[in-house]
């Protein structure tokens, strides 16, 4: 039987990665999301909201935040909710904010790449990273929207010509491909999925997402020909949805569960919890490619330590050789778009 005086623990875990997701009761976070009224603005919303380790949640866009702010507002989690619509609100619901997501920007439709996206997302993303690099230089800033491979370097770049650029508090968030091997592995096996954890590496699009199946723990093993399998549906899992989406945009929920793991991720090493470690996008000089994703250790200030690659197995080595060329170009372009006359 429920009862009225003790709390359900939520109902959703948040991956054993954020074990105390819940029951946190220590100094929480101001976060603030951009894009807040969105296929993943919302519903990652209603996950902070959800939580403990967040204060204060700031809600901006530029359209219908009042009524989602107003909706959010009314559960019963200490979380306070503002709403922030348009513009000239932009500054103000950035004040104070220790964490940024960014959700802002149009999603795919079938037949598109994430690099379809640029022209509209890179200007948006350049706009709310200046109004950070403004207001809030010190926030460790999670970036969602696509292309990734070339949004992080926008941000870089803006917070970079504003003279506030801190490379290990910029990060891309592709927390969703960590998410999507983990699931497909376990199924592979049939093992609990909480407690698969595979690392991906690289970027955030098709050839440049390298899942390090050789480094999943559990071990697991498959034949040459599951192994590539497995690893190109997880290159391609985010046109599965948007396919299977068919014209409705791209992955919202899993990607609402994926942002809000990272900035749970976030809080707790805000916080000074140990051991919080976190594959995301940042700048990086693992390999040659300006920007990449790896492993991190993540502290009060960010990146505290880049864990590097690993031990690749030859497959590995082959993809991440791939990977860097496209790389490369995505990074330049976003460069490109900043530094243009
Ligand atoms: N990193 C990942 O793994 C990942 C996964 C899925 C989707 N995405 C990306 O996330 C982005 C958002 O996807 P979605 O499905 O939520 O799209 P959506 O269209 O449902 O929502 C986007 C929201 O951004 C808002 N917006 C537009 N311009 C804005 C601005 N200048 N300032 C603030 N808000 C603004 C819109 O009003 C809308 O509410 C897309 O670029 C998508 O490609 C990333």
């Amino acid at each position: 039987m429920f009862s009225r005086f003790v709390r359900p623990q939520t109902a959703y875990a948040l991956h054993n990665s954020s074990k105390n997701f819940g029951t946190s009761t220590q100094r929480n976070a101001k976060v603030a999301v951009c894009g807040a009224s969105g296929g993943i603005g919302q519903p990652l919303a209603l996950l902070l909201k959800g939580s403990p380790h967040v204060t204060e949640l700031s809600l901006y866009d530029i359209v219908h935040t009042p009524g989602v702010a107003a909706d959010l507002s009314h559960i019963e989690t200490a979380a306070k909710v503002k709403g922030f619509n348009g513009p000239e609100q932009l500054k103000d619901a950035l004040k104070g904010a220790e964490i940024v997501i960014i959700p802002a920007g149009v999603p795919r439709k079938p037949g598109m790449t994430r690099d379809d996206l640029f022209n509209t997302n890179a200007s948006i993303v350049r706009d709310l990273a200046q109004a950070c690099s403004e207001v809030c230089p010190k926030a460790l800033i999670g970036i969602i929207s696509n292309p990734v491979n070339s949004t992080v370097p926008i941000a870089s770049e803006v917070f970079q010509k504003a003279g506030v650029y801190d490379p290990n508090r910029i990060f891309g968030v592709s927390t969703l491909d960590v998410v999507r091997a983990n699931t497909f592995i376990a199924e592979a096996k049939n093992l609990d999925p909480t407690k698969v954890n595979v690392p991906v590496v690289g970027g955030h699009s098709g050839v440049t997402i390298i899942p390090l199946i050789s480094q999943a723990k559990p071990n697991v093993d498959f034949s040459k020909d599951k192994l590539k399998a497995l690893t190109e549906r997880i290159q391609e899992a985010g046109t599965e949805v948007v396919k299977a989406k068919a014209g409705a945009g791209s992955a919202t929920l899993s990607m609402a569960f994926a942002g809000a793991r990272f900035t749970f991720a976030l809080c707790r090493a805000l916080k000074g919890e140990p051991n919080v470690i976190e594959c995301a996008y940042v700048r990086s000089n693992i390999t040659e490619a300006k920007y990449f994703s790896t492993p991190l250790l993540l502290g009060p200030n960010g990146i505290q330590k880049n864990l590097g690659l690993g031990k690749l197995s030859d497959f590995e080595n082959e993809l991440l050789v791939a990977a860097i060329p496209e790389l490369k170009k995505n990074i330049q372009k976003g460069e490109d778009f900043v530094n243009k006359k």
